[in-house]
């Protein structure tokens, strides 16, 4: 089973438990995760990892004493080969969720990491606080269902205190979302998505296995009435489920201050993802103007990822999120930190790092700064395509936090 093998490896990363250990695997340029083949580390480009013979420590410190001498006016860690700045970390708070959406979670559900092998309170706001000292000014808590953790206020508010980051967002399914939203406003949100894939009770529990549509749109409405503007609402079209709703999807921004983002479905471990269920940007978008012909096409900045339209006199407007058929790798800016603790360079590569096992070996923040920025340094240019990520050991999404 594709899930336990993405486990496998996972295990043997987290058997590595020291500091030197770690430390001594960056700089022999082992990389335990990573999938890359020599033919695909060719394909893409990257000089650094075809010449995997040298010594991967001194080079991420050429690399960075380079990014110095340029004078890039960013943190040479979080800047890659290609000349990305990480400015946007997303930190998956758990592995656990009240949904079980059938893009997400498997049929079969996930092995939970133990509770000690996830990141205490103390550890995210430790690496949260190392991440906004090198630059970045963007922390999205995701998960699993981030709005389930008990912490997540504490979490909100703490984060709400360091200097330097403007943007505190959160990706929920929205089921405890019209109950906490004066709470998590209080401590400091600034941003709220909200998954919904379906308008109709019953396909909505049948894509999520549970039931709460009306808890969900019971948020979506608290979020507006308490002025989040746009409330963004991620709606994941797949073939022969809800792809018959885009419609009504786009109907909803009308009279509503909303943002509906359309994701194209992507691959994870046991996902059963395939290339048919899979509605193309192109396809959504000349499906909505056979209806609104006008529809306009919105600016958008150079790492946004979504692209936005908007029907003429409506009040909200609506996104895509190509990753599939038009990826947006040249401009990507995120960095993912999993409930495990482990750094994620690359939403679709499986290469990780554990920063909780250098964090516990009592690492400084420069040792910490270290590993990032060679992982970083490793970031390939762009994803593998849709149909080799398909292929592609990675974890499931529930245990990536998207
Ligand atoms: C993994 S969820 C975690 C946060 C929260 N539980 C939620 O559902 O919003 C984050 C986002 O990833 C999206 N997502 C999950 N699996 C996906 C897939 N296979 N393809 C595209 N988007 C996916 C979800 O729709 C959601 O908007
Ligand atoms: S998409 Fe969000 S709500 Fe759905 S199973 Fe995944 S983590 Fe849970």
């Amino acid at each position: 089973m594709a899930t336990n093998l993405s486990f496998g490896l996972l295990d043997t990363h987290r058997s590595v438990r020291h500091v030197g250990k770690l430390l001594v695997q960056c700089m022999s340029g082992a990389r335990p995760f990573s999938s890359a083949t020599h033919k695909n580390r060719l394909e893409f480009g990257d000089s650094t990892l075809a010449s995997s013979d040298l010594n991967t420590s001194a080079k991420t410190l050429t690399r960075q004493e380079k990014l110095r001498e340029d004078n890039i006016p960013f943190s040479s860690f979080l800047t890659d080969n290609f000349g990305r700045r990480h400015n946007y970390l997303r930190i998956s708070l758990t592995e656990k969720c009240n949904l079980r959406c059938q893009y997400c979670m498997p049929e079969e559900g996930v092995k939970l990491t133990p509770r000690g092998q996830l990141l205490s309170t103390t550890e995210v706001l430790t690496l949260a606080r190392l991440f906004v000292k090198e630059g970045v000014d963007k922390i999205r808590l995701t998960g699993g269902e981030p709005l389930i953790r008990p912490d997540v206020l504490d979490i909100i508010a703490e984060l709400r205190k360091l200097e330097g980051l403007k943007t505190i967002a959160v990706t929920t399914n929205g089921m405890n979302l019209a109950k906490l939203l004066p709470l998590l406003k209080d401590a400091g949100l600034d941003l709220i998505n909200i998954s919904l894939d379906s308008l109709v009770p019953a396909k909505f529990e049948f894509i999520v296995r549970r039931k709460g549509f009306h808890k969900v749109m019971e948020g979506i409405d608290k979020a507006i009435e308490m002025g989040y503007d746009p409330v963004k609402v991620n709606c994941v079209v797949m073939r022969g489920l809800n792809e018959d709703e885009l419609l009504d999807f786009v109907g909803l921004t009308e009279k509503k201050p909303l943002e509906v983002r359309f994701i194209e479905y992507m691959p994870f471990d046991g996902n059963k993802w395939n290339f048919k269920k899979m509605v193309s940007y192109q396809e959504m978008l000349d499906h909505i103007r056979q209806q609104w012909p006008d529809l306009e096409s919105l600016q958008t900045g150079h790492s946004d990822t979504a692209k936005t339209f908007r029907v003429p006199g409506f009040k909200g407007q609506v996104g895509f999120i190509t990753s599939m058929s038009d990826h947006f790798c040249g401009s990507c800016n995120r960095l993912r930190i999993t409930a495990d603790g482990n750094l994620k360079v690359c939403l679709f590569g499986n290469s990780e790092v554990s920063l909780r096992d250098v964090l516990r070996s009592g690492a400084s923040d420069e040792d910490l700064l270290q590993i990032i920025g060679a992982a970083v340094g490793r970031k390939k240019k762009q994803h593998a395509g849709m149909f080799s990520i398909s292929q592609m050991k990675n974890r499931p999404m529930i245990l990536i936090g998207g």
